[in-house]
């Protein structure tokens, strides 16, 4: 091929196509990232990353200097001679769980207009198995069919550029093994391996590694109700079986459980997809049922912690982020925890490094302050519900002083444990026992009994 290689077109500057359209420029690809949206593309044509993601804003402002990367608001120009053409639109919720694939589909129709003879479609965006084998129909243009593949993205918020540079594989389907070649090259600058199948089993790997990751979550959160029974502790337990190589330690962290934009969706996803086959995935329902629990474990455990009685109680929640690194609230636990308390009468405030404006229009009642110590000051006591390394490392002897009552329950069982003892503090972890100062007794966490779960909102 004479000249520079025919370019990428990426449909969709979301989360997903924004991460692999920078990733892909900064690694030598011409990319053409195409948005409707012109508050986000005059925001992108600054160097500026509508998400709060780790080394992006400085990959942006490199690639789009580069010329590597070029920002488009018309899909012809944007599609026109581009040698793949890459759908990353969103893939909503609709109410009954299932993705609404509107979005798609009309990204697909455009890109199958300004297909060129070279051109393959790609899907990035999660769809439902089946969905790429059922879109082919609408592949075809002046009697050529124009070949569709699905390449499934596995980028977590907050690591999605090194999970991009290192992935553990390429996932890439389509019944068309030449398309899904050139589909690969894309990326054929990783060090990884590239798993060619079939356009439904990409879409299932997708899902099942999700829907995997978050049964191991509730498989630790229910052995961490366990604990709490037998006086374990579940750290060690989870220590214990993640050492065995077959299982890994990774995603065995018990605590609040889940949130996010991908894991309740794609779980919930996966459960219709496998009802609307017939199957019931009794386990994808275990795990949000389990999931959905943990969260109101913990509430009754404050409750349980103020001698039963939260109104008036001042309770100060640090992270509101659905995980540290993002200023992604969807789905947090935070957020149905606080409204949970409020619910309860107590008088809840909350801090996160990144996430407060998010969070502000969801929490009307809660009020937000920056400084984590001027959150923590007079509480009767404080929550950790986002594992953020500014919290486990704060200043917890002056945290110490500041407080009204000192009791701090662990949502993430993230904090050191014997230094905060050590200040005095009660401390209520997750599947492990209560520890108290030395001036008082040591007690058992005493697991929630069904009659004290109330179901979260
Ligand atoms: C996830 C997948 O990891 C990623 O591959 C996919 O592309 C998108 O969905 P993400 O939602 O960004 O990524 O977050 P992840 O780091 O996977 O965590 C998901 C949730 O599980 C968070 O709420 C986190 O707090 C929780 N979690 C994670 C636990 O409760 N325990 C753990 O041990 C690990």
């Amino acid at each position: 091929m004479k000249g520079r290689p025919n370019p990428l077109c990426m449909v969709g500057a979301g989360y997903v196509g924004l991460v692999t359209a920078v990733c892909l420029a900064d690694a030598g690809v011409d990319v053409r990232l195409l948005d409707i949206d012109p508050v986000r593309l005059e925001l992108l044509r600054q160097g500026k990353a509508p998400i709060h993601e780790p080394q992006l804003d400085e990959l942006l402002d490199d690639v789009l200097k580069s010329g590597k990367l070029v920002l488009h608001d018309n899909a012809a120009t944007a599609m026109q001679g581009a040698a793949v053409i890459m759908i990353a639109v969103g893939t909503p919720p609709l109410s009954d769980g299932r993705a609404d694939l509107m979005h798609v589909r009309g990204a697909l129709s455009e890109a199958v207009r300004h297909a060129g003879p070279e051109t393959v479609i790609a899907i990035k965006s999660t769809v439902p198995p089946g969905t790429t084998a059922s879109l082919r129909s609408l592949c075809k243009r002046n009697g050529r069919v124009v070949p569709l593949a699905v390449c499934p993205e596995f980028l977590a918020e907050g690591s999605a550029v090194r999970d991009f540079r290192q992935p553990p594989q390429v996932v890439i389907g389509g019944d068309d093994r030449h398309a899904c070649e050139r589909v690969a090259r894309l990326f054929g600058h990783l060090d990884a391996p590239i798993r060619i199948t079939d356009s439904t089993s990409a879409e299932l790997i997708k899902y099942g590694v999700n829907a995997f990751l978050a049964l191991k979550i509730s498989f630790i959160n229910e052995m961490a109700q366990l604990c709490e029974l037998t006086d374990a502790d579940v750290s060690s337990v989870a220590d214990g079986i993640g050492t065995d190589e077959r299982i890994g330690r990774a995603f065995l962290g018990a605590g609040l459980g889940f949130g996010g934009s991908c894991f309740p969706k794609d779980v919930r996803a996966l459960d219709q997809a496998a009802s609307y086959h017939g199957q019931s995935f009794h386990l994808l329902r275990a795990a949000v049922e389990i999931n959905q629990q943990a969260r109101s474990r913990f509430v009754a455990k404050v409750q349980r912690a103020l001698n039963g009685k939260l109104t008036k109680r001042r309770i100060a929640v640090l992270g509101l982020a659905f995980k540290p690194g993002t200023d992604d609230v969807r789905q947090a636990a935070s957020i149905d925890v606080i409204r949970h308390l409020e619910d309860l009468g107590a008088v809840v405030v909350a801090t996160d490094p990144v996430a407060m404006a998010n969070a502000k229009p969801l929490l009307p009642h809660t009020e937000l302050i920056a400084d984590p110590y001027a959150c923590v000051a007079g509480a009767d006591a404080v929550l950790v519900v986002t594992e953020w390394p500014e919290y486990v490392g704060l200043d917890w002897a002056r945290v110490a002083r500041l407080v009204r009552r000192r009791l701090v329950v662990d949502g993430r069982n993230c904090l050191p444990v014997d230094a905060l003892v050590g200040k005095g503090f009660t401390y209520i972890g997750v599947g492990r026992p209560i520890r108290k100062p030395a001036s008082t007794k040591a007690s058992r966490t005493r697991a929630t009994t069904a009659a004290e779960l109330v179901a979260v909102p």
